[in-house]
């Protein structure tokens, strides 16, 4: 049995993003918890009837991250007297027998201004790293293998919560899923740039990220956020809005800006991409055939990026139904889904990864 097999009964750990907070127990109702506990803004602990039925639940993609909860400790770790040696203690005694790939430890609220918490973490893993057996991948986070158990820890006001599962089962490589993205003046061009930022270090979950000269068809691109993320990572792009781009990304020598109508757009003959990434806005079924028009113009197996935008919706329902919609024109165009994510840095919208597969004009 694969190590994320075996976590029946155990309660379960799940962000839901603030944005949907107060739709949290319609999100969960699948699930049917026996019961469910908040802790803080965004994590949520339940104890589930099936246990072993993981997020099957249409709401999955709204559930940023989870990990089956194996060790608990609810207490006040800021006035509990040696919380950091005692927690450590308990963590190897519940899982020296585990031998997980990687030690992850977060808070329970990210977003905390209260840097006690953080310090709290940092000195945990500094005491497993000593008490537990050698990691493989301690250091890097991105060296993580998405199937292989990691040991995730969170810690905050509530207590300590740890288990084992796999990044790709959990749903991201860090506890709680967030990778910070920094922002730099320069390159900051819109708030855009953070979610393909984000959805490249998701992408190893569910396909190889294009390696460096990889050629991307970017739709909606203006004013060039993400063609400013892209470019940085030495990927040569085609941009096409109606808009304007951003003058700071002018004279790229990577970019191809091409001002005209998304839907007029017709590659040159012999024209191949790697990699397809869609944000524009408007009615998201058009966007999304236009997604599968130039798709034909990828190699096969190419990443595509596509951002779902929940305007017009109201209920987490809504939103969920239109993904549903626009998974099943990608299956009748031939597109395999990979997953379908509210990802840290969406708003009121989710990220579909899928890929073309073999197809190619
Ligand atoms: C959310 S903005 C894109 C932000 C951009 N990805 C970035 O990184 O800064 C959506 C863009 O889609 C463009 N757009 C929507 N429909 C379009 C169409 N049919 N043809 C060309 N551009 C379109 C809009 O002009 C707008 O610039």
């Amino acid at each position: 049995m694969s190590p994320d097999a075996k976590q029946g009964g155990h309660p379960w750990l799940l962000r839901i993003a603030e944005i949907f907070a107060d739709k949290a127990e319609d999100i969960t109702t699948d699930l049917e918890p026996l019961t469910h506990t908040r802790l803080g803004r965004e994590y949520h602990l339940l104890n589930l009837r099936k246990p072993g039925q993981g997020l099957n639940t249409p709401f999955a993609p709204l559930i940023r991250w989870n990990m089956p909860v194996q060790h608990a400790w609810p207490c006040n770790p800021r006035s509990m007297d040696h919380f950091v040696e005692r927690a450590a203690g308990g963590i190897t005694n519940t899982f020296s027998a585990a031998s997980p790939q990687a030690l992850r430890v977060g808070q329970l609220d990210p977003g905390s201004r209260d840097p006690a918490f953080k310090t709290l973490a940092r000195n945990l893993r500094g005491r497993l790293l000593q008490l537990l057996p050698t990691f493989p991948a301690r250091t890097d986070i991105d060296s993580q293998d998405p199937d292989q158990p990691t040991l995730f820890c969170l810690l905050g006001k509530q207590g300590l919560f740890a288990g084992i599962q796999s990044p790709r089962l959990s749903h991201g490589f860090h506890p709680g899923g967030t990778k910070f993205i920094r922002r730099d003046a320069q390159t900051n061009i819109s708030r855009a740039g953070a979610k393909i930022a984000e959805a490249l270090h998701h992408m190893p979950l569910y396909h190889p990220v294009p390696p460096a000269g990889a050629r991307w068809l970017e739709l909606g691109a203006s004013p060039g956020g993400m063609s400013s993320e892209l470019l940085r990572r030495d990927y040569a792009v085609t941009a096409i809005d109606r808009a304007t781009m951003d003058p700071k990304l002018h004279q790229h020598p990577g970019l191809q800006i091409i001002s005209k109508d998304v839907s007029t757009y017709q590659p040159p003959a012999g024209s191949r991409f790697d990699a397809l990434l869609c944000d524009m806005n408007g009615p998201v079924e058009q966007s999304f055939r236009q997604v599968i028009r130039l798709s034909t113009w990828l190699q096969p197996h190419s990443p595509i990026v596509f951002t779902l935008k929940g305007h017009g919706t109201t209920l987490p329902q809504e939103l969920v139904s239109l993904a549903k919609r626009v998974e099943s024109l990608a299956k009748h165009a031939g597109l395999q889904l990979l997953a379908t994510r509210h990802l840290s840095y969406n708003r009121w919208e989710l990220t579909l990864f899928l890929t073309n597969g073999e197809s190619a004009k």
